[in-house]
């Protein structure tokens, strides 16, 4: 088939219609039984395309052109070998906002929209000061601060990558005067208590022994250090509800998202620590995945 480039099963015609490319990537991703064929193949032409998912749907009899074929053939097959979508695009959307993703940052998840709708909404009337520890691409952080013009805050990970690519972000969405990064083993680094008034965290939460379960796209391309939470998920919250009390400020909260099941077990804990259990707030599948304390 010469002049025809290679997608297997499939072949793009480069001399083909943006259409025709959709309908050849899209059937590849159905027969290949990858959840989203329609909107991975949606997304790729477009970015193949160099135009808005939207725009590429006006204007599907279009030609997409042999250098565009060319870097479509190439997303498709990192999608056949069960790469991501945002990993290909090497950013994601989060909150209505774009976050550049770097190997050592989760690509971030809508559940985690819940921690920040739930942080807003018992942030303080003044100026809110905010940590957010383990901060990966720094979306809970720079999202916060979008919303909350008056409010400035510190975003900490292990990973010094991370920290580069959240501060990169937070300059890119306008918020990077009011936002520092730090790179520190949860809450060692900080000085002791800095008073915040709100501290949230998306912390590594899955049992090491179900990693090897977790589906290929994310066990082969989100950091191991992003997702390993110890022998039953919990350590991380060990490590950041010790230290809860003395991070907040008079009247501040600390907001954690959690895994299925470790609502109960995250509550108890930070109970343990001194810490008043204030609430439950559950993500848009009815699953209760922040918990929220105060002092
Ligand atoms: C589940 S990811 C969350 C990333 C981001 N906040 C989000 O919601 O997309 C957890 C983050 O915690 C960081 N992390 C893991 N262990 C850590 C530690 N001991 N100290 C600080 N950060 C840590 C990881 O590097 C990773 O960025």
């Amino acid at each position: 088939m010469t002049g025809h480039v290679a997608l297997d099963p499939v072949a793009l015609d480069p001399g083909g219609t943006r259409g025709a490319a959709l309908a050849a990537v899209r059937g590849a991703f159905a027969r290949a039984g990858l959840d989203e064929p329609a909107l991975d193949a949606r997304i790729l032409v477009a970015e193949a395309a160099g135009v808005r998912p939207g725009v590429l749907l006006a204007e599907l009899e279009r030609p997409l052109g042999a250098d565009a074929t060319a870097r479509l053939a190439g997303f498709a097959a990192r999608r056949l070998a069960h790469e991501p979508v945002w990993r290909i695009l090497g950013e994601a959307e989060f909150w209505g906002l774009r976050f550049r993703l770097a190997p050592q940052t989760l690509v971030p998840r809508p559940d985690t929209e819940t921690l920040v709708e739930t942080a807003l909404a018992l942030a303080p009337g003044r100026a809110p000061r905010i940590l957010d520890l383990g901060t990966g691409s720094g979306c809970i952080l720079v999202a916060l601060l979008a919303e909350r013009r008056d409010a400035s805050g510190i975003g900490l990970d292990r990973s010094e990558e991370a920290c580069r690519t959240a501060r990169e972000n937070a300059r890119a969405n306008g918020v990077g005067d009011r936002a520092a990064f730090v790179v520190g083993d949860w809450t060692g680094a900080l000085a002791p208590a800095p008073g915040f008034d709100l501290v949230v965290s998306n912390p590594p939460y899955i049992p090491e022994g179900d990693l090897p379960g977790l589906a290929r796209e994310v066990r082969a391309h989100d950091p191991v250090r992003a997702l390993d939470g110890g022998a039953d998920g919990l350590d991380a919250y060990r490590a950041i509800l010790a230290r809860g009390r003395d991070l907040l400020a008079p009247g501040g909260v600390l907001a954690v998202e959690v895994g299925i099941g470790q609502a109960e077990p995250v509550s108890r804990l930070g109970e343990t620590h001194g810490l008043v259990f204030l609430r439950l707030a559950r993500d848009l599948a009815g699953i209760p995945r922040i918990v929220v304390f105060g002092r």
